[in-house]
């Protein structure tokens, strides 16, 4: 069949394998130019693993500090006239140029909230590699359900909401197809949708993961666990920082201290990441304008990064290899977002705000460079890749 990208808002129903594959081979191809990264742990669970940040630290991970590498994902394949999900392709690419580097790398394909796919994992890790001594936690999920009922037809869904906290918040949001610049107003949440946003997005199935796996004795006493967060600059606080987004976040950085006191030998961090383009931004009213802006400045200076750019960082430069202790911020967070929340950057990126409207949004911020990177999340729009050729 011939694939082309059908885009339904802020995703795309349709995946391309080649143009995927190519991507998973283009960011293998960075890692492997770089230098290798010291005291690597070698056995590492990536939950989250097929797209985004937590694809990028698998890629990392594996290619290079030579991990072996088990993934958790909730992706679907190919069927019949659908295509596979982006994600099912990447991990594909994935597993199979790590097998071509003699690299261990199994996926397991479920939900990982759930207690099964925890116990699926712990079964493979305890016959595969007795411990693992690394845990990449990169969950970005819409909803999830709470197994909790007998019968598990009635068990309770709870959803994220990307809403402020007490107050409207208008501000101006991009149509990313049409290019057409608008004031949007994000409401404030209830306090149900707050709860329930940290249900889903704080630190409680982080937490839930790590128990499991030191409860069935195949956590490594000395092990180390990561998660990923945002804070970016004042203009995103009243819906990212401040927002629901931002109390999950708050949760999931208690969590990181509670995992360490709990846990004696673990180490458990919580890095900020740059604002990048992925399934999960693109969902969030008002920041898909803000890192157009951002990546405009950020490409003309010369220190734009890529999920790889950054993962590999944080891992060869912050967390491993490093020369001394590793680096935190007074709140004891891993921040690679130093260049984006930079003073001249933000500078400029503030000025531009005032400034941008519709007449000028495609020369004020890199439109066209948000709209490939999304179609790339899917594998679209990826040179050398034929579009026309039967796959
Ligand atoms: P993403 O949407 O690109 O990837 C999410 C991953 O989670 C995918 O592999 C997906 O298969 C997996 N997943 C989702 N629900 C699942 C479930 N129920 N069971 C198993 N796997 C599931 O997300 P992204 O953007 O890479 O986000 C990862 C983390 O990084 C999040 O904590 C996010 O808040 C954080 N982050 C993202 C930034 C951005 O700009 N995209 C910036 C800073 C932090």
């Amino acid at each position: 069949m011939i694939i082309k990208p059908k885009i339904r808002g802020f995703i795309c129903t349709t995946a391309h394998p080649i143009g995927c594959a190519e991507i998973v081979r283009r960011e293998i191809d960075y890692v492997k130019a770089q230098k290798p990264i010291e005291d690597c742990p070698k056995r590492v669970l990536v939950i989250g693993a097929s797209m985004g940040y937590g694809l990028a630290s698998r890629i990392a991970l594996a290619f290079g500090g030579k991990a072996d590498t088990l993934g958790v994902m909730y992706d679907k394949p190919p069927q019949g006239s659908r295509t596979g999900t982006a994600g099912w392709y990447n991990t594909e690419a994935f597993e199979e140029c790590a097998k071509d580097a003699g690299l261990y790398a199994k996926t397991v394909n479920g939900d990982a909230f759930s207690p099964d796919i925890k116990d699926m994992v712990i079964d493979v890790i305890k016959k595969d590699w007795g411990t693992c001594d690394m845990v990449v936690y990169s969950l970005a999920a819409p909803r999830r359900c709470l197994y909790d009922s007998e019968d598990g037809e009635n068990d309770t869904i709870v959803s994220s909401v990307l809403k402020t906290i007490g107050e409207d918040y208008t501000n101006k949001t991009i149509n990313l197809q049409t290019g057409e610049i608008t004031k949007v107003t994000v409401t404030p949440a209830t306090d149900e949708e707050i709860a329930n946003t940290v249900k889903v997005m704080g630190g409680e199935d982080w937490e839930e993961w790590i128990e499991a796996l030191s409860d069935a004795g195949v956590l490594d006493p000395k092990a180390v666990t990561i998660a990923y967060s945002y804070i970016g600059p004042e203009l995103t606080h009243p819906l990212y920082k401040d927002g629901t987004i931002g109390k999950a976040k708050e949760n999931l950085i208690e969590t990181a201290k509670k995992l360490e006191a709990e846990n004696d030998g673990i180490s458990a961090f919580v890095a900020v990441n740059k604002a990048l383009v992925t399934q999960s931004s693109s969902a969030i009213p008002i920041v898909p304008l803000y890192i157009s802006v951002l990546f405009k400045v950020m490409k003309g200076k010369g220190f734009h990064e890529g999920t790889i750019e950054q993962m590999y960082r944080l891992f060869a430069d912050k967390l491993f290899g490093a020369e001394s202790e590793i680096s935190t911020d007074e709140n004891g967070l891993i921040r690679m977002d130093d260049y984006e929340m930079s003073p001249d950057v933000q500078a400029e990126v503030a000025a531009i705000w005032e400034m941008i409207n519709s007449d000028n949004a495609k020369e004020l911020a890199d439109i066209s460079g948000y709209q490939h990177d999304f179609l790339e999340l899917f594998g679209f729009d990826v040179p050398y890749v034929d579009y026309n050729a039967e796959v």
